[in-house]
């Protein structure tokens, strides 16, 4: 029993001390602008634990508020969480149910969190919408009002988001301006283009997480991770823990970004 707590005091003082100098180490560092996030692995964590897949979504969505906090902190200006895909909405309706729950929750707390006033952060949901039920639409739209004074910090939540939807509908609305004469088909190029995107030309990534050791981006911000990094951990998105952020952030300063060149 003692020597349980002499090692459980010793590994909680190594993780300190190691989080200390990953922390002093990255510091030093170019910051990425723009992190996303593909939080995956949360049901298989779940079913690890002896839990039912939901309480994956709900430890997972307890996590998203601590990682948002480490970003914030690290000075990341921009961060883009993969909440829900369109190939996603095609899970069971219990499944489902629960994950709307807990994304009305999610933005319910956007309107009372302090912390999105400390860090003066500018919340925006991208995707198809128009397919969540009106009380989550409603939500979405109060916090992104709430919000829309703050230019300092950026969330993007991608809910019922698809990259290729996202290529097509910006497709369709430069197909209506130029219709419309409002846009000179040799005008357009990338940064244009860009503009049409959810993103609406924001900065893109220049790192993109994925927990659980899936190496793929399943369409998460097709057109802006072009130039990403990308970073695969096998832990299980509820587990992340500052340290693999803080490593994950180390590994993109290490690499050279060349964009090509
Ligand atoms: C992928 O894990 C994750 C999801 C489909 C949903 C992620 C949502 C949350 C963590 C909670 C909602 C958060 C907010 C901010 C509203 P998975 O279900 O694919 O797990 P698996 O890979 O182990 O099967
Ligand atoms: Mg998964």
């Amino acid at each position: 029993m003692i020597i349980n707590w002499i090692r459980s005091r010793v590994l909680k003082y190594i993780y300190e001390y190691y989080e200390k100098k990953l922390l002093n180490e990255v510091r030093k560092g170019k910051m990425p602008e723009h992190i996303g996030l593909i939080l995956d692995g949360n049901r298989r964590w779940a079913i690890e634990m002896g839990f039912s897949p939901e309480k994956g979504h709900e430890f997972g969505f307890e996590k998203v508020k601590e990682v948002l906090k480490w970003c914030w902190e690290l000075g990341i200006n921009i961060v883009t969480i993969y909440v829900l895909s369109t190939e996603n909405l095609n899970r069971s309706k219990e499944e489902l149910d629960n994950l709307f729950r807990l994304a009305k929750i999610g933005f319910r707390e956007i309107l009372e969190n302090p912390e999105i006033d400390r860090y003066k952060v500018r919340v925006k949901a991208i995707g198809k919408l128009e397919v969540l039920d009106d009380e989550l639409i409603d939500l979405i739209k109060k916090a992104e009002e709430k919000t829309k004074k703050y230019s300092e910090n950026k969330l993007y939540i991608a809910i019922a988001y698809g990259g290729r939807t996202e290529i097509l509908d910006a497709t369709k609305k430069i197909v209506e301006a130029v219709l419309k004469g409002e846009l000179n088909i040799n005008d357009i190029n990338e940064d244009i283009f860009s503009k049409y995107l959810y993103t609406q030309g924001d900065k893109d990534p220049d790192l993109i997480i994925r927990t659980s050791g899936e190496e793929r981006l399943s369409g998460f911000l097709l057109w802006q991770s072009a130039y990403s990094e990308l970073y695969f951990m096998d832990v299980y998105w509820p587990e992340i823990r500052k340290i693999d952020l803080l490593r994950a952030i180390r590994t993109y300063q290490k690499r050279h970004r060349r964009f090509g060149r």
